[in-house]
């Protein structure tokens, strides 16, 4: 292990969706870092891959099979934390999908809108819920949301993902405001394109990746490693003082 520029030596961090992309390059940097790390997907096998290559590094691991979209499942989290005495002090929430729509936005179903804001808003409203209040109650914390800057421009082709993702920005804001006066900081970072399984979809269409660098004056797609920089500094004490902030990481696409 190096040592971090932005320390977490003696913290226990949750990250969902860390079984790989953007989760998975926040873990291990976490890990990297001193903090201890919880990572949880819907994919234990995965999930357990991530865990030992940490632990191989003489990093500290959990890897903890959930469904963020399912109430049952964040409460049966919470509860194997309680149990293996795991207080966490950074949560990031991380786990998100997007799935192509088949149609318009005016096409979107009730099934597809629904499952996509389980996931990528009820999900991270319940679990920062539950452990947003263990934080406050020991009176420090830091929560990071992974948003996206579709939240703030309209792509009618996933406008569903895009109202998701503007709920989380909102959410941020919220949480940071009640939070706040516990101790707890609560920030997101708004990524652009980034090279993941998720990022895949609009580096494989030839028209959609164009109009993308059009753009974009750093004229490339980022990568996993560039946001957990990002979630690194927002998760230490070096932005003791930053709370509701929707930190872009880009490549500079909303200048
Ligand atoms: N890549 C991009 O271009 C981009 C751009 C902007 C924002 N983002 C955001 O960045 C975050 C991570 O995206 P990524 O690109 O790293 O995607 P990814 O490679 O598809 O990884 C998604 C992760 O989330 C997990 N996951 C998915 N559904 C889950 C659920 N219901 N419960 C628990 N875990 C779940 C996945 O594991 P399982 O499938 O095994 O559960 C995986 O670990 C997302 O919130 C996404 O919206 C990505």
């Amino acid at each position: 292990m190096s040592p971090s520029a932005f320390p977490l030596a003696g913290r226990t961090a949750l990250i969902t969706g860390g079984s790989r992309g953007i989760g998975r390059a926040i873990a291990e940097l976490f890990a990297e870092s001193g903090a201890e790390v919880i990572i949880c997907s819907r994919k234990q096998q995965d999930l357990d891959g991530v865990a030992e290559g940490i632990r191989a590094m003489g990093g500290k691991a959990h890897a903890i099979q959930a469904h963020v979209g399912k109430l049952d499942d964040i409460e049966r989290l919470v509860g194997v934390l309680d149990e293996r005495g795991l207080a966490v002090d950074v949560l990031v929430n991380n786990a998100g999908i997007s799935p192509p729509n088949t149609g318009t936005f005016c096409d979107t179903t009730p099934a597809l809108w629904d499952k996509i804001m389980e996931v990528n808003v009820r999900g991270p409203f319940f679990l920062t819920a539950a452990l947003g209040r263990k934080m406050a109650q020991r009176g420090r914390g830091s929560i990071v949301n992974i948003s996206t800057t579709s939240a703030l421009m309209a792509q009618p082709e996933i406008g569903a993902y895009c109202v998701s993702k503007a709920a989380l920005n909102t959410m941020t804001r919220c949480f940071a405001r009640e939070l706040g006066p516990q101790g707890v900081r609560v920030n997101a970072i708004s990524c652009g394109v980034i090279q993941t399984a998720m990022g895949d979809h609009t580096m494989n269409d030839p028209q959609r990746y164009a109009d993308m660098m059009k753009i974009n004056p750093l004229k490339r797609v980022g990568y996993p490693e560039e946001v957990a920089a990002a979630a690194l500094f927002l998760a230490s004490d070096a932005s003791s003082y930053s709370s509701g902030v929707i930190l872009q990481v880009d490549g500079g696409v909303l200048s």
